[in-house]
C-alpha cells in the first residue's frame, strides 16, 4: 500500500506543479446602468484550457465569457505562479475608452490630435486584486464570439500592469521596494509598423493617496524630452523596457523605491503606465510597522512573603507602530493550579507616548494579588500581541520568590542537616567530656543548653543569612565551646534584628 500511495502523492505533486494556479477567473462586469447606478453581471476569464474546446458556460453571455490571448505572457505567467492556497482574486471588468492622458508632462506621448484608427473598436479593462497580486489589463475583444465549439470571445491583452507586492509592510526606517512590471502588445500589426521599430515611448507615474490627499510622487517619460515634475521624498523608479524587439510584444519594469520609510508615507500607491491613448493602472497598499520591544520590571526576581502582594509589575512596550492592534496579556506560569493561567490582579495601561520616528510606547501595569507558598517559583509574564509580530506575540517574564522559601536548595539542606548531625555528636562528646571533667552541675547544664540551641539554629536559619565571617558556619575544625557560644549569640542577634 505504502509505495502505491507514495507514487500517487508524487504523481499528484507533479500534477500540481504543472497546473498550478486557477484556469478560470470569475469576474463581475460592471456597467453604468443610468441614474448613477451600476449594474453587475457575471463574467469569466479563461486563462488556460485543458481540453480541445473551452468548458461550456451556458450561464454567461458569450460576450462576457472571455478567452485571454496574451502574446506578452505577463498576465498568464502571473497566474501560473499563483499559490494554490491563496484566495481567488477579486475581479472586475468594465468598458474602456482610449483617451489621451490629461497630465501635461505625458502630452508628448500623443502629439497627434486624434486617436489613431488602429485603436478603434471595443475595449475592456479588467482589474484583479488578491493578497499575492494586483493587476489591470486592457483587453481588446474580437468583434464576434467564436461560434464553435463553445461560445466564447477571444480577447487580446494589450497593456498589462502588474505588481506581486500588493500590500507591502515596511519597517520604519527601511527602504520600500514596490514591484511593478508591465507588458504591451501592439493592438494591430499596423499600429506597430506605423511607429518606429522597437518599443514605444511611455510614461510612468507613481502617486500616493492618503486620507483624502493625493501626491504625485514620481513621473518619468523615458524616451521623451520636456519638463518633468520633480520626484518627492527621495523616490526613485526603474523605468524601462526589458527588450527592444522591433515588433513586440514588450515587457517593462517600473519598480519604485522609497528610502527610509516613515509612518506619514503609508497609504495607497497608484502606479500608472501611460501609452498613447492607453493607461494601465494598479494599486498597492503600503503599511508601515515596527514591532514593540517588551521589558518587564522588576526583573528577574520579585519577592513577597506568604499572604502579601508582590510589588507592582511594569511591562514597558516600546517603540512600536501602528498604535492600533496592540494587546497586552498577563500570564502566570507554574502556579499551584497547574502550568498556566491568566494572571489575576489589578491591571491598567498608561497613555501613549510618541517618539520622533512616529512610533509610540506605553506601559502596562499589574498589581498581583497576595501570594501563597505554593506559588514559589511561579513566573509572571507580560505577553504582547501586535500586527507586526508573529501570532505568539512577544513576552518578558519575572520569577516569584515567596520569602522564607528562597533558602538553600534540597542538596544544601541535606548537607546542612548531616553537618549539624555530626556536629551535634561532636558537641555532645565534648559536652560529656566537659561534664566528666567539671564537677559543677551548672556548667553541664550550660553545655547541654547551648548544644540544643545551636542545633535548632542550624536547622532554622537559612544559609544566605549566615556568613562564614559571622562565625556561624563551622568548617571542619573542632570548635571549642566558647567559640560555639559566641557564635550562637551572634546568630541570635542577627535573627533578632
Ligand atoms: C525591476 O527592476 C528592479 C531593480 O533593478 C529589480 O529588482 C526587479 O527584479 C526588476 N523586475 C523585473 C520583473 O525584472
Amino acid at each position: 500500500m505504502k509505495p502505491v500511495s507514495l507514487l500517487l502523492a508524487v504523481a499528484l505533486g507533479t500534477a500540481t506543479v504543472v497546473s498550478a494556479g486557477p484556469a478560470v477567473i470569475e469576474c463581475w462586469f460592471v456597467e453604468d446602468a443610468g441614474g448613477g447606478r451600476l449594474s453587475k453581471k457575471p463574467s469569466a476569464l479563461l486563462l488556460r484550457q485543458s481540453s480541445e474546446s473551452p468548458p461550456p458556460r451556458p450561464d454567461l453571455d458569450p460576450e462576457r465569457y472571455l478567452k485571454v490571448h496574451d502574446p506578452a505572457g505577463t498576465l498568464l505567467a502571473a497566474f501560473r505562479r499563483y499559490p494554490r492556497d491563496a484566495p481567488a482574486p477579486r475581479c472586475e471588468m468594465s468598458h474602456y475608452v482610449p483617451l489621451p492622458a490629461s497630465a501635461i508632462w505625458v502630452s508628448g506621448l500623443t502629439p497627434e490630435q486624434s486617436c489613431p484608427r488602429a485603436l478603434d473598436g471595443r475595449w475592456l479593462m479588467v482589474s484583479m486584486s488578491s493578497p499575492v497580486l494586483s493587476l489591470s489589463s486592457l483587453l481588446r475583444p474580437q468583434s464576434e464570439p467564436q461560434p464553435e465549439p463553445a461560445l466564447i470571445t477571444v480577447a487580446t491583452a494589450v497593456l498589462t500592469v502588474l505588481t506581486h507586492t500588493p500590500t507591502p509592510r515596511i519597517r520604519i526606517g527601511q527602504d520600500a521596494l514596490l514591484d511593478l512590471s508591465f507588458a504591451y502588445t501592439p493592438p494591430t500589426p499596423k499600429a506597430a509598423t506605423s511607429l518606429a521599430p522597437g518599443p514605444p515611448p511611455f510614461g510612468l507615474e507613481w502617486r500616493r493617496q492618503h486620507l483624502g490627499k493625493g501626491h504625485l510622487m514620481l513621473a518619468a517619460t523615458p524616451g521623451l524630452s520636456g519638463p518633468m515634475p520633480a520626484a518627492r521624498e527621495g523616490a526613485v523608479a526603474f523605468a524601462g523596457w526589458d527588450d527592444d524587439e522591433p515588433l513586440g510584444p514588450w515587457t517593462g519594469n517600473g519598480t519604485f523605491w522609497l528610502p527610509a520609510v516613515q509612518p506619514f508615507q503609508e497609504g495607497t500607491y497608484l502606479a500608472t503606465v501611460h501609452l498613447p491613448y492607453l493607461q494601465g493602472q494598479t494599486t498597492l497598499e503600503l503599511a508601515v510597522q515596527k514591532p514593540p520591544k517588551v521589558t518587564l520590571t522588576p526583573a528577574p526576581l520579585i519577592w513577597a512573603a506568604p499572604g502579601e502582594a508582590p510589588p507592582e509589575l511594569l511591562c514597558l512596550v516600546s517603540h512600536f507602530y501602528p498604535s492600533e492592534g496592540l494587546e497586552v496579556e498577563w500570564e502566570l506560569w507554574g502556579g499551584p493550579e497547574g502550568r498556566f493561567q491568566k494572571a489575576e490582579g489589578q491591571r491598567w495601561l498608561s497613555a501613549l507616548s510618541h517618539h520622533s520616528d512616529g512610533s509610540v510606547s506605553l506601559s502596562a501595569h499589574l498589581q498581583p494579588p497576595p501570594v501563597t507558598t505554593g506559588q514559589h517559583g511561579a513566573r509572571y509574564a507580560c505577553r504582547v500581541h501586535h500586527p507586526s509580530l508573529p501570532a505568539l506575540g512577544r513576552s518578558a517574564e519575572v520569577t516569584l520568590q515567596v520569602a522564607g522559601l528562597s533558602g538553600p536548595s534540597l542538596e544544601d539542606g541535606v548537607g546542612l542537616f548531616l553537618s549539624a548531625f555530626l556536629l551535634l555528636g561532636l558537641i555532645n562528646m565534648l559536652g560529656w567530656a566537659a561534664a566528666y571533667l567539671a564537677t559543677s552541675e551548672d556548667s553541664v547544664e550550660k553545655v547541654r543548653h547551648s548544644t540544643f540551641l545551636y542545633f535548632s539554629l542550624l536547622i532554622l536559619s537559612p544559609l544566605p543569612n549566615s556568613s562564614p565571617e559571622g562565625g556561624c558556619w563551622l568548617g571542619g575544625q573542632n570548635p571549642d565551646l566558647e567559640f560555639t557560644q559566641t557564635c550562637i549569640k551572634s546568630c541570635h542577634l542577627k535573627h533578632a534584628t
